[in-house]
């Protein structure tokens, strides 16, 4: 894959949500391409510890506030110390399962949030987003690979947020010309940073499939439960489009660098190839050499058979393609494990 070229004019980047998972891998990429970051983030789901340790990887600081999206006037204050170019947005509520219980927190966050920096970057004349969407707004597949231009749904709050904020971006770009707005659709992301400082660190049980098998495997939980084997796929069990969590931060960097143009931008980042259930939890035993009980249990609620990505046209506009395959994204996951077992503490 051809890179970004190093930024040389010294683009900055405010990173909204930079402290959790995708986000701090990205600021990571940014820094050592050469961007200056901004981060503002309220720490309702990371610690300010991932950003210490983005600096430790990078060698580098930058400015950080512990601010929330909706608070109009400090994300002003902080527009007006810093001369923003573009703004990677990952600042969002991301559990399915509690937005289906708390739709209005998820509402109120995800969509309040948007606005209010929307509102904030257009008085600035700030006009350039990249923005966290996800393959939940595909809801069923309707064929796969999943193109860009299959129909869009969503089956829960979560998912309708993503897809309320997608439009509201393609509102905006019609409205006023001169905003400029890449949408990325990120399949499963899953694994940390190589050096393992920087992963994820769910609070509590997690709802996803990676962190709780890493969580089988620190003894912290008895066994994985298989959600279903009975799904038309080859082994029954549920397939997705996991992503190297490294790869999906490149993919920011390749859309800040190539995106020239006004307009809306759409792109799935996701690998093109589905793996698993069953695939995901032999690549862990691979990786961390450990055999990984789990007991097969009924379908989850809301889940689809099957999901992946056709990743061609970000591979065609943005020059970006996955490196990392699926023992590549168990091995750093569980070396983050390894390496932090109680998660992010000093
Ligand atoms: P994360 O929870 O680790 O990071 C989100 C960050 O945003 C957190 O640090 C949180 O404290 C911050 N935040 C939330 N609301 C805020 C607010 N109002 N003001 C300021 N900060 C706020 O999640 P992540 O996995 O890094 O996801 C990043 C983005 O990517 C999210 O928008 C998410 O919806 C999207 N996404 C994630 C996945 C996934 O599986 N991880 C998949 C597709 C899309
Ligand atoms: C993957 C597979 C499960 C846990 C979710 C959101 C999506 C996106 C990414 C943000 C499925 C199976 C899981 C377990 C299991 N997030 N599984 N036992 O559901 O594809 O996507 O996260 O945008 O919106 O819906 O990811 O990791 O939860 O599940 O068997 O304990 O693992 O049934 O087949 P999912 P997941």
């Amino acid at each position: 894959m051809e890179t970004a070229n190093k930024n040389t004019q010294k683009t900055t980047v405010l990173v909204t949500g930079g402290a959790g998972y995708i986000g701090s891998h990205t600021c990571v990429a940014l820094l050592e391409q050469g961007y200056d970051i901004v981060v503002v983030d309220n720490f309702v789901n990371s610690s300010p510890i991932s950003l210490e340790r983005v600096c430790q990887i990078t060698g580098q600081t930058f400015p950080w506030y512990h601010a929330d999206l909706r608070n109009r006037t400090q994300l002003d204050e902080i527009f007006t110390k810093h001369h923003i170019d573009w703004v990677i947005h990952f600042a969002a509520l991301k559990a399915v399962g509690e937005s289906v219980a708390q739709p209005l927190r998820y509402y109120e966050n995800n969509i309040n949030g948007t606005l209010s920096l929307l509102a904030v970057m257009a008085k600035h004349e700030c006009k350039k987003i990249v923005f966290s969407s996800s393959a939940t707004v595909y809801g069923d597949p309707e064929q796969l690979p999943l193109t860009e231009d299959c129909a869009l749904r969503t089956t829960n709050p979560y998912g309708a947020t993503k897809l309320m904020i997608e439009n509201i971006l393609r509102d905006i770009c019609h409205a006023d010309q001169s905003w400029t707005a890449v949408i990325l659709r990120y399949f499963n992301p899953v694994g940390a940073h190589p050096s393992g400082l920087i992963g994820e660190n769910p609070q509590g049980i997690p709802n996803n499939l990676t962190p709780y098998i890493a969580q089988v495997l620190t003894g912290k939980l008895p066994y994985l439960q298989v959600f279903g084997d009975d799904y038309p796929t080859a082994d029954g069990t549920g397939v997705r489009d996991y992503i190297h969590v490294c790869d999906l931060a490149q993919g920011h960097l390749q859309a800040i660098a190539k995106v020239q143009q006004s307009g809306v931008f759409t792109y799935n980042l996701g690998t093109g190839r589905g793996y698993s259930v069953l695939d995901v939890l032999h690549a862990f035993e691979r990786a961390s050499n450990r055999k990984i009980p789990y007991q097969i249990k009924p379908r989850r609620a809301g889940d689809i058979a099957e999901c992946y990505a056709d990743p061609r046209r970000a591979e065609q506009d943005l020059a970006w393609q996955a490196q990392y395959d699926l023992d590549a994204m168990a091995r750093d996951l569980w070396r983050f494990y390894t390496q932090n077992p109680q998660g992010y503490t000093k």
